[in-house]
């Protein structure tokens, strides 16, 4: 048993990816995310999983992290959009990887190389982080299109602002990725898969999906814009178990700086997770943690190894070895859990490491 745990129910992914396929329909592709270690979920199990609830094809950012699903034996469709001109792409040009083309320098790279690959062109269409400017759309459409070792899957773009739904910044971007995609046929690219939508844009918007769509968050079974529900079921829950209870009097004050002081005589429970395992000092004073069932306050700050939590009398009798559940099943939730420490779920996910091991339930039909 370990202290620190998170607990990954392999059946909630598959579920809320067969969730997105149904949404999606028949005609658009659905691409599942799997970067940063699948969200934090673990990409090695989780990969096998969505591609046989259903995914058409796997995300990575980075080159490396398409390299080594490959490595892992995921023979699957498999793109990857974050590089350096200067690296050493060969490993992503045996592997069969669609790279994703960011800035002319990035196309001249794979023209120079001469080697056959698959690309996908990310164009600039109003986020201004990476992709290619529209001033260079039509020398990169070009360059591509007359390298013949290389073929151009399609274009993509990523939305600034679709977790709002009603910014019309989406519009805008959308309006300028169909006229990229309009661009780049007029010049004699085919384009048969071009994608725009990532999460929120895919449960929002069916109007921009595209050939593709590009779903992260909403596979980890989260909602990336506050208040809807699609019938998505959270994957992840972060857990301890208590290595103590101990008394604490009334004025007698815990933990670094003293900062709080115990209103009555009662008793606090220490939890073995701290900043070092991930959880945000930044937390202290709003979080929440839930011991079978019932809410409990943190006190005092996060130290890098442990917190504690203020049980009152204690009158349901919590006790070392006792589970406490720091978000997930049983809990409150990442998105519950993120609004207390001014963040998004998605950072939520991506935290618990440090001493936290990973374990998994469910997928036991692959
Ligand atoms: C280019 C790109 N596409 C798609 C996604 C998936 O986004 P989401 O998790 O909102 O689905 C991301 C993640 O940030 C991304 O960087």
């Amino acid at each position: 048993m370990s202290l620190l745990s998170t607990r990954i129910n392999l059946d909630a992914i598959s579920h809320n990816v067969r969730r997105l396929k149904e949404l999606v329909g028949p005609d658009v592709r659905l691409m599942c995310v799997v970067k940063a270690d699948a969200y934090g979920h673990g990409v090695e199990k989780v990969a096998p999983v969505m591609l046989k609830a259903g995914a058409d094809v796997l995300g990575c950012a980075t080159v490396d992290e398409a390299v080594a699903l490959r490595k892992l034996g995921i023979d699957a469709e498999l793109v990857a959009w974050m590089w350096e001109p200067d690296q050493d792409l060969s490993d992503a040009l045996s592997s069969n990887i669609v790279i994703g083309v960011p800035s002319l320098a990035h196309a001249q790279v794979l023209v120079d190389i001469e080697v056959p690959v698959k690309v996908v062109i990310k164009v600039e269409t109003g986020m201004h982080r990476n992709g290619v400017d529209p001033a260079q759309w039509d020398e990169v459409f070009t360059v591509l299109r007359d390298a013949e070792h290389i073929e151009v899957t399609g274009l993509m773009s990523h939305l600034a602002c679709a977790d709002e739904p009603d910014n019309p910044h989406t519009d805008i971007q959308a309006a300028e990725f169909q006229q990229a995609v309009y661009r780049a046929r007029e010049l004699g690219l085919e384009c048969p898969i071009n994608h725009l939508a990532n999460s929120p844009a895919t449960l929002t918007r069916k109007d921009l999906h595209f050939d593709q769509v590009r779903v992260g968050l909403a596979c980890y079974g989260l909602e990336p814009v506050a208040g809807l529900d699609h019938g998505l079921e959270p994957a992840m829950t972060w857990a301890a178990n208590i290595i103590n209870v101990k008394p604490i009097k009334k004025g007698e004050s815990s933990c670094y700086g003293l900062t709080w002081t115990a209103p009555a005589d009662g008793y606090l429970a220490v939890v073995p997770v701290g900043y070092a395992d991930g959880l945000p000092r930044s937390i202290q004073g709003s979080l929440e943690v839930t011991i079978s069932g019932k809410s409990y306050p943190h006190v005092g700050r996060v130290s890098m190894d442990q917190i504690v939590v203020d049980l009152g009398e204690n009158p349901f009798g919590v006790s070392p070895d006792d589970e406490v559940i720091i978000f997930g099943e049983g809990g409150q939730s990442a998105t519950q859990l993120a609004d207390a420490a001014g963040t998004i779920n998605y950072e939520i996910v991506c935290r618990p490491t440090g001493r936290t091991k990973r374990t998994y339930e469910g997928g036991i039909d692959l």
